[in-house]
């Protein structure tokens, strides 16, 4: 079958008997992105994920990402292409941490971003993602102290967007973005002297301070879509060239290269594959599988971040 077939058919046909939803990052490779149902940032694809029909969704990111729809949809079967599809930022925080603060500082609201483990949320007060932290935490009476985690650019971001004085932010970071230096975007601009600059908040302040726009992965793409310039350095995962280039043919993208890996990609979010998603939806594995006590816990600090904009 594999054999006469591409595998891209094969995909959409195994789909089809298994009455299954494709949900893709944004930094997923392009021939992962055209099979998807629904492409988008860790923000849409968590309220995608509870839109759909299908029995099965095969979701096309990172772990924690999966966990969170599974998280709202605890009927469904969640897989993911790879299962050492993870996060720098994951890795950064465990639940055991984040109970050892709170016995503390038990008058902490714990605001977390998405990038966690699900016991992790379990833990959490009010999640967040980078599209809507700002409002998550202007959401928090103002006399009440926060810790956020765990990354620490997009935490000082946030602090200084909200001029929030009592906020303490734990020190996890990207690997991708938190090692775009500095210098290497002074030496795009020189070179692309006309070109905006785009940039996710993971990025370290020096970086975000030579900004035009900061925001989330999707937000950047409408940003340098909508724009009046022509010419884009963007500062984030170079997977979102493809729906740049979709959405804006004609304009010009310029990525930066890490101190990580000399790229710009996610080796994570790169895990997946193709031949690895087929595999995934025809023997539904690995599998996301959570206790119903660890969805139940996770489930009240999801609701409350999809319910602020
Ligand atoms: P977004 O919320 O922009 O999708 O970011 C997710 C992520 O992992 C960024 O590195
Ligand atoms: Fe995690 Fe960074 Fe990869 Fe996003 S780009 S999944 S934050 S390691």
């Amino acid at each position: 079958m594999l054999a006469t077939h591409s595998i891209a058919e094969d995909i959409l046909h195994l789909k089809q008997e298994r009455g299954a939803v494709i949900l893709a990052h944004l930094y997923q490779e392009p021939e992962i992105q055209e099979l998807a149902d629904a492409v988008g940032d860790s923000l849409e694809l968590a309220r995608k994920a509870k839109e759909f029909d299908g029995e099965v969704i095969a979701f096309c990111g990172v772990w924690f990402m999966a966990e969170t729809a599974k998280v709202l949809n605890p009927t469904k079967t969640l897989v993911v292409p790879d299962r050492e599809a993870g996060c720098s930022l994951v890795d950064a925080c465990t639940a055991e941490q984040v109970r050892a603060f709170k016995r503390r500082h038990p008058d902490h609201v714990i605001v977390s971003y998405i990038n966690t483990s699900v016991e992790v949320k379990a833990e959490t007060d009010i999640l967040c993602t980078s599209r809507n932290a700002v409002n998550v935490v202007n959401s928090i009476p103002a006399h009440k102290p926060i810790l956020f985690l765990p990354d620490i650019n997009l935490g000082n971001y946030v602090k200084k967007q909200t001029g929030r004085a009592n906020m303490k932010i734990w020190q996890g970071t990207c690997i991708v973005h938190a090692t775009f230096p500095a210098r290497r975007l002074t030496a795009a601009r020189t070179e692309h002297p006309d070109a905006l600059v785009a940039a996710h908040p993971e990025c370290p302040p020096d970086v975000l301070r030579m900004a035009d726009f900061i925001g989330s992965t999707s937000a950047i793409i409408d940003w340098c879509v909508k724009a009046e310039a022509d010419e884009f350095i963007v500062m984030t995962e170079s997977g979102v060239r493809h729906m740049l280039e979709k959405r804006a043919p004609g304009k010009q993208f310029h990525f930066v290269p890490n101190e990580n890996c000399n790229c710009s990609e996610c080796p994570y979010m790169k895990r997946n594959t193709l031949e690895k998603l087929y595999a995934s939806l025809r023997d539904l594995t690995p599998r996301v599988e959570l206790t119903p006590e660890i969805m139940e816990r996770a489930l009240a600090p999801i609701e409350r971040m999809l319910a602020v904009k």
